[in-house]
């Protein structure tokens, strides 16, 4: 399909193609003429009474050449490469693609039918399903998640027992499907401002055992517990229901630095795990969550 939207550049390419090649095979004609007279040389002489013939190209070199002449044109015909002609295949990359598709489902489908039909827990010991998950993983979710799934700065590891959704079975499958968005508002005018955020920060540090300004602790867990903790919960390990994190843990999504947690409270933030349901198969999903759940149970992914 073209994508140009003025049809002159069709035809420019189309003309540029074609006279470059019908070009070619004329300078080649041109170049090929044999001389009649013996002794023609090109004037140049080398030691003394070396000289230079200017002798026609081998016969089975040009000949060559006049054949990959008429490969270029050949090919022009069958396949889409002059302006918006389509060629006489009809090839286009995505019919390709769709026939390369079709053929990898016939091929993996009936085992997809076979893993989906079974329960997550015993798709996730089973090495074969785990490789296709791991291909699966590899290419659909490693750009967030990292290839070995350890996650990074805002996109959370999938390895830990530290879940922000859940880990069950359902709970990983329905993230994968449906996606997840955890919103935090910005709380800063909720906890007093600048020096309010500082205090509620350091609350925060001593939930995980970090060093913390035991002044500043103490006004901030009053704040906590007005402004915190319908979402994280009276004891600070997160509701799942919201994916609010556990802040106990020592597990950071976002940065443990005092100045990373000041941050997350002053601007709150809203991440987003995209829903997969429109991209995977059912069955496909299916794997990916057994191979998921198999990373959190200390399942080392296959090849490892
Ligand atoms: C565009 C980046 C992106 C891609 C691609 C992506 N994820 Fe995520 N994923 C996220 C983010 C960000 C979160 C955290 C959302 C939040 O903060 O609530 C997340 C959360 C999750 C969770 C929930 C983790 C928890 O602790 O509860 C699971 C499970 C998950 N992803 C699995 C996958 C799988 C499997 C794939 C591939 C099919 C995938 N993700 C692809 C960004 C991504
Ligand atoms: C409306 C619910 C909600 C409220 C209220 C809320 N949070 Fe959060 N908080 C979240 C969610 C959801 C996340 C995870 C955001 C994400 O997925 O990126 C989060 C993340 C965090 C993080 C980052 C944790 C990490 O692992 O990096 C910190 C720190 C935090 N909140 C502290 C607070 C404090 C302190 C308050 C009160 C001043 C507060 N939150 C109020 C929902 C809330």
């Amino acid at each position: 399909m073209s994508q140009f939207t003025s049809g002159f550049w069709d035809f420019y390419i189309a003309a540029i193609s074609l006279v470059s090649i019908i070009a070619c095979g004329i300078f080649l004609k041109a170049q090929n003429v044999r001389g009649t007279n013996e002794a023609d040389t090109s004037g140049h002489t080398w030691d003394e009474d070396l000289t230079e013939y200017n002798n026609p190209l081998p016969r089975w070199w040009a000949w060559l050449f006049y054949v990959t002449i008429l490969f270029a044109l050949g090919y022009l015909a069958l396949f889409p490469g002059l302006g918006s002609y389509a060629g006489m295949l009809g090839w286009t990359s995505l019919n390709q693609l769709e026939a390369e598709n079709q053929a990898a489902n016939a091929r993996f489908g009936p085992l997809y039918e076979k893993f989906a039909a079974q329960d997550v827990t015993v798709v996730a010991k089973n090495p074969e399903a785990l490789a296709i998950g791991q291909k699966l993983f590899l290419n659909n979710c490693a750009q967030c998640h990292a290839s070995d799934g350890g996650g990074s700065r805002g996109f959370p590891s999938l390895t830990d027992r530290d879940w922000l959704w859940g880990g069950t079975p359902e709970a990983i499958k329905a993230s994968i499907t449906e996606g997840r968005t955890g919103v935090m508002p910005p709380m800063g005018a909720a906890v007093g401002g600048d020096e309010g955020v500082k205090d509620v920060a350091h609350f925060v540090l001593s939930l995980s055992g970090r060093t913390h300004d035991t002044l500043r602790t103490f006004r901030g867990k009053a704040a906590f517990q007005q402004a915190c903790i319908a979402c994280h919960g009276a004891d600070g390990k997160g509701n799942q229901q919201l994916g609010a994190p556990d802040l106990t843990d020592g597990v950071w999504l976002h940065g443990s630095s005092e100045a990373a947690i000041i941050e997350q409270i002053q601007k709150g933030r809203s991440s987003q795990m995209p829903a997969h349901k429109e991209i995977l198969s059912p069955a496909k999903i299916h794997l990916l969550t057994a191979y998921v759940h198999s990373l959190s149970r200390g399942g080392a992914p296959p090849g490892k």
